[in-house]
């Protein structure tokens, strides 16, 4: 059988709960495709810094680096928010991305046919919808200097962030969204805010210019405001989005409430090499941590795009998408995705109809 390590990193809050769901599937989905996995449980985030007393320890970074793949929770949580920048959850999920050079987020969102009526939208505008974000990761105001705390000439206290990109920054985070959009529907809309900020003057210039490279895909440019506006009013007149690292975090999660849940939203990142990072978009939740609501499902297919993005297994991850439509079809639903006439399971009980869901699949092929 072919074998991959993966680096399971549960993190905090619900994560454990999800991660855990998520890796059986993973097994499960494998062993049908004569794969096998050598997991490895590392801490990150709020668990090390009480267990280690770092967000991002040493060993956890190393042992990333040398798996194949890297499958996240989620991190965060009360009890670490009032901590010092270095010892907050969040400042070890930044330094796990950049330790492992994922400049590219690939963030799908799309409506499933089962869960039109979750989402807050009317239907004929959910309907239909199939939206790839590609944010960038690594760059921007959550990595840009100068930062951090000062004094004004008021003497006033000041915060203090910077917006920066680098043209090659730009450059290859524009290759692949270019990419992206061309085994899609050839379609890219680069979100900016050129009227008011240099570091969007710049990336609208290289993005334009890289276009010439990939005539095949339709370029548009849309200003951030404006694109939170459209991702509402009509969602379905995008395809690709590329944008920044936190017009991409924001647009992401509005575009999640597209379909129904931010529950239901997986992610890839991706670097020039080494392991793919893959996670859920969205947090912690401490509001339903530790009491088996969580829906499992954006790690499910989070891990489904580390099959196919992280090792090139398209047919395992595609039994995974399946068996999650399947597991939809027969009616089973956390609480944030349900509606009337389906069944209310847990985050457990979700992870086992899935499982069953593959399984069938096996008799049928
Ligand atoms: P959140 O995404 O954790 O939760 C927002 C809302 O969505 C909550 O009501 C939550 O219950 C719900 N929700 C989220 N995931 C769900 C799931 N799988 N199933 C059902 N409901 C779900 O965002 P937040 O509350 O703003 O942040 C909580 C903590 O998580 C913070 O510490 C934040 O920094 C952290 N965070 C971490 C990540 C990450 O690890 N990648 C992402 C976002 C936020
Ligand atoms: C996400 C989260 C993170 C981000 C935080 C927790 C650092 O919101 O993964 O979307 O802003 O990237
Ligand atoms: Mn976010």
């Amino acid at each position: 059988p072919r074998s991959y390590s993966v680096t399971l990193l549960p993190g905090d809050g619900i994560g454990p709960e999800v991660v855990s769901v998520a890796k059986d599937v993973l097994s499960v989905a494998g062993s049908h495709e004569g794969i096998e996995f050598r997991f490895r449980v590392m801490p990150i985030g709020g668990v090390a810094i009480d267990s280690v007393g770092v967000p991002l320890p040493e060993e956890t970074l190393a042992a990333a680096k040398e798996s194949d793949a890297v499958l996240l929770g989620a991190i965060g949580g009360y009890k670490w928010d009032g901590n010092e920048k270095h010892l907050k959850p969040e400042t070890g999920l930044l330094q796990l991305r950049a330790g492992l050079g994922v400049f590219a987020n690939l963030r799908p969102a799309a409506v499933l046919p089962q869960l039109v009526d979750s989402s807050t939208l009317k239907k004929e505008v959910a309907e239909g919808v199939d939206i790839m974000v590609v944010r960038e990761l690594t760059g921007g105001i959550y990595f840009g200097k100068p930062r951090g705390f000062g004094t004004n000439d008021k003497g006033e206290d000041t915060g203090f962030n910077t917006e920066v990109y680098s043209a090659s920054e730009i450059d290859r985070l524009a290759r692949v969204a270019f990419e992206v959009a061309r085994k899609r529907r050839g379609k890219l809309c680069s979100v900016d805010k050129a009227n008011v900020l240099e570091a969007s003057m710049l990336w609208r210039k290289r993005v334009t210019m890289l276009a010439s490279e990939f005539s095949d895909v339709q370029l548009s440019h849309m200003y951030v405001d404006n694109a939170a506006m459209q991702l509402i009013r009509d969602p379905k007149q995008f395809d690709t989005i590329v944008t920044n690292n936190i017009f991409g975090d924001i647009l992401s999660d509005e575009a999640s409430m597209l379909t129904g849940s931010i529950g239901m939203l997986p992610s890839a990142s991706v670097g020039e090499s080494g392991p793919g990072l893959f996670e859920p978009i969205h947090g912690s939740a401490p509001d339903i941590a530790g009491q088996d609501k969580a829906n499992p499902l954006a790690t499910v297919l989070s891990a489904a795009m580390l099959l196919r993005y992280g090792l090139g297994e398209e047919k395992a991850a595609k039994r995974i998408e399946a068996a999650v439509m399947e597991t939809l079809n027969r009616g089973f639903r956390t609480g944030d995705i349900i509606s009337t006439g389906m069944t209310l399971v847990g985050c457990k009980r979700m992870g086992e109809e899935v499982l069953s869901s593959i399984d069938s699949q096996k008799a049928l092929t």
